[in-house]
């Protein structure tokens, strides 16, 4: 065995890096998170050729002091934390001081900044991690950092990247779950000079789920407002007709924070149970606000993990959440939207109320019954008769 020795700071700093920095979506999920933690409100996002080009994250938020340029560039630099109680109640995203020192390790990176109230900016180059000279700029308030030839000194990475249409994708969709997660702020996405997402800023998260997510998927949307032991569950969840046929609409949230999270998902389709059909999926958008110290952040390297103090606790909040807005949606029919009608149902004249009927009580048709295509076209039209095998009428 060869001797042990300490690695080279280059060196192991290129090893943390990679932890951080593992494609160009890692990179514009860090630097937009700092520019969320920075008071934005509008973000413009930009890359060329799936982020291996340029990514370029442009914000409006408090600007970075000139004298402390370099040091945002060093690891363990931050801003967010100062002790190991703030440890236990960490508020914003970024926590670690890792992220520009580890994007600026592996690229050529260019900022350009003016804090808020202040006349004159700044500008840095760096490369491969080392700066140049701080230099006075013209600038707008906010923070402008230019990432170019990603992994252009860490060939065994380079390797691994996808064609440029998948690393994008994966930007795309980094840059998605946040405007979900910030309403309060306008992102705005360009790739190859093509604008492809605009969301309003107005704080709104269904002016962000429509942004975001399209008209129809927003359609089939209702609204959860819930709350347990000290936190609260709001955003939308799929009426049980419009369930997807995959898991890929659904965002969780836990104080602003995106994560992925099975406890969530677990409480979600728990409350689904005999609501929706065998092999479809809710969509969902559901952001959990809890005290911060009931919530560890600092459980994952790219920090899309939490741990709960209370596990039960949040299972409860959010099934309940989920399952009241379920169950309210039932009995409110405005929210229902008018099912197709096959053309062997006569229609029925406007402004007629149907019959109200019992949902059917044959073993099959229990829990699909419920969904408006079957309530509108047979047990609630005087006559319908179950679609399943038991064969009842109603009315
Ligand atoms: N867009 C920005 N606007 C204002 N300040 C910024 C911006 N980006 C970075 N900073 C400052 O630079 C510091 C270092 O940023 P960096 O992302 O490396 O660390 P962090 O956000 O504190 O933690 P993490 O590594 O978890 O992201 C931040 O703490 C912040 O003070
Ligand atoms: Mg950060």
């Amino acid at each position: 065995m060869p001797h042990i020795q300490q690695l080279e700071s280059h060196v192991a700093d290129l090893i943390a890096a990679g932890e951080v920095v593992e494609r160009p979506a890692s990179v514009v999920k860090e630097l937009v998170e700092n520019a969320v933690d920075a008071g934005s409100s509008a973000v413009v996002v930009e890359i060329r050729r799936g982020g291996m080009g340029m990514i370029r994250v442009t914000d409006n938020g408090c600007g970075i002091a000139p004298e402390e340029l370099p040091t945002a560039f060093l690891r363990h630099a931050t801003s967010k934390l100062r002790t190991e109680e703030d440890l236990g109640k960490i508020g914003t995203l970024g926590f670690r001081g890792e992220a520009l020192a580890a994007i600026s390790a592996v690229s050529r990176v260019d900022i350009l900044t003016r804090q808020t109230g202040t006349t004159e900016g700044a500008a840095l180059h760096l490369e491969g991690g080392v700066p140049g000279a701080v230099e006075p700029a013209g600038a707008p308030e906010g923070t402008t950092i230019t990432v170019r030839d990603l992994f252009y000194n860490t060939p065994a990475r380079l390797k691994f990247m996808k064609k440029d249409a998948a690393e994008g994708a994966a930007v795309f969709a980094v840059v998605q779950r946040v405007a979900l997660s910030h309403p309060e702020v306008s992102v705005k996405f360009l790739r190859d000079g093509k604008q492809e997402l605009l969301t309003p800023g107005d704080g709104q998260l269904q002016s962000a789920v429509y942004a975001v997510l399209g008209r129809e998927l927003a359609l089939g949307f209702t609204r959860v407002k819930g709350s347990g032991e000290e936190m609260s569950v709001t955003g939308f969840v799929s009426k049980p007709a419009c369930c997807r046929a995959s898991r890929n609409w659904q965002f969780f949230f836990v104080n602003g924070r995106q994560v992925k999270s099975r406890l969530m998902l677990a409480a979600l389709e728990e409350a689904y149970q005999n609501q929706k059909m065998v092999g479809r999926f809710p969509a969902c958008v559901l952001h959990l606000e809890a005290k911060l110290s009931a919530v560890d952040v600092n459980v994952h390297p790219a920090k899309t993990e939490v741990k709960f103090g209370s596990e039960r606790a949040v299972f409860s909040a959010v099934y309940h959440a989920v399952r009241a807005a379920l169950e309210g949606d039932r009995t409110r029919p405005a929210a229902v939207l008018e099912p197709a009608r096959p053309a062997s149902v006569p229609a029925r004249p406007p402004g007629a109320v149907p019959p109200a009927c019992p949902p059917c009580p044959c073993p099959a048709g229990a829990d699909r019954l419920r969904t408006p295509r079957e309530q509108g076209n047979y047990l609630s039209e005087a006559g319908g008769t179950c679609p399943h095998s038991c064969g009842r009428k109603c009315g």
